[in-house]
């Protein structure tokens, strides 16, 4: 899709270049956080695994960028369709490799290249806990809106997180503008005809339409889900007791 990149710049991101020089797009994490095959799941991952544990997952495929330590493979292959993940760091592919999960296949993939996948398809969940963290400019920002609004099933969902929507890699110099509030990811949406949507105080979906919202059922979300009416009996115990009390 031609894009008008001054416009997009104009209308909310005047620190973000339009193209950049990179042999290569994007912009490589520092060594320390480049490999992630040995690093525990961010919590903005471990929300949306959260989010999709509570989806209908049977039969759905999903493309999961950025597969850090494939925990999310691990996690959900058993009940899914077919799990593509993508890196750009040798090491988390061969390891997603060798855990021999029969339908999760890993490759060596930059979002920001416009070059198809090997293993392309379309997908009903695409995950990316970090879309703009390793940006470099608007130009190929909008290649990986593109790429991603062309690898999603017409009811597909997106599925990011505001805390790894507002990280930005550590290299020195790094453009702070990279962190991105829901307001701009949704603006950039709009632009490849996808809407973005609140399915819970941290987890985004960009979708053609609302998604289903999920209903989450576990201990957690069963006290968080009681603790207003405890507060409640609480408060309205305590004024009963403060009446009791002799004067
Ligand atoms: C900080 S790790 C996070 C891993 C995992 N998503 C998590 O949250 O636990 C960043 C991941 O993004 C991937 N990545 C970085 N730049 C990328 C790019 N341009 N295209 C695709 N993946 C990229 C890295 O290879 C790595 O898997």
């Amino acid at each position: 899709m031609q894009h008008d990149l001054e416009d997009i710049r104009a209308a909310r991101f005047a620190e973000l270049p339009i193209r950049c020089d990179n042999a290569e797009p994007g912009i490589d994490e520092v060594d320390d956080w480049r490999d992630w095959t040995a690093l525990e799941t961010t919590p903005d991952q471990k929300r949306i695994e959260e989010y999709l544990r509570h989806s209908k997952l049977s039969g759905r495929s999903v493309l999961h960028v950025g597969v850090g330590n494939s925990s999310l493979a691990e996690r959900m292959a058993g009940r899914t369709g077919r799990i593509v993940g993508t890196t750009i760091a040798r090491n988390e592919a061969t390891h997603g490799a060798s855990l021999g999960i029969r339908n999760y296949d890993v490759e060596m993939h930059n979002k920001y290249s416009g070059r198809p996948l090997q293993h392309a398809a379309r997908f009903d969940f695409i995950v990316d806990n970090n879309p703009t963290t390793f940006c470099c400019c608007l130009h190929h920002l909008m290649t990986m809106m593109d790429f991603y609004e062309q690898s999603l099933t017409q009811n597909g969902q997106i599925l990011t997180d505001r805390a790894g929507l507002g990280w930005v890699v550590s290299t020195p110099g790094a453009n702070q503008r990279w962190k991105f509030s829901f307001d701009d990811l949704a603006f950039v949406a709009g632009k490849v005809n996808l809407q973005a949507f609140a399915m819970d105080e941290n987890v985004i979906a960009l979708a053609r339409q609302a998604p289903p919202k999920i209903k989450k059922t576990g201990i957690v979300p069963f006290v968080r889900s009681i603790v207003p009416f405890v507060r409640s009996v609480a408060h309205r115990a305590r004024r009963l007791l403060g009446r009791l009390r002799p004067a």
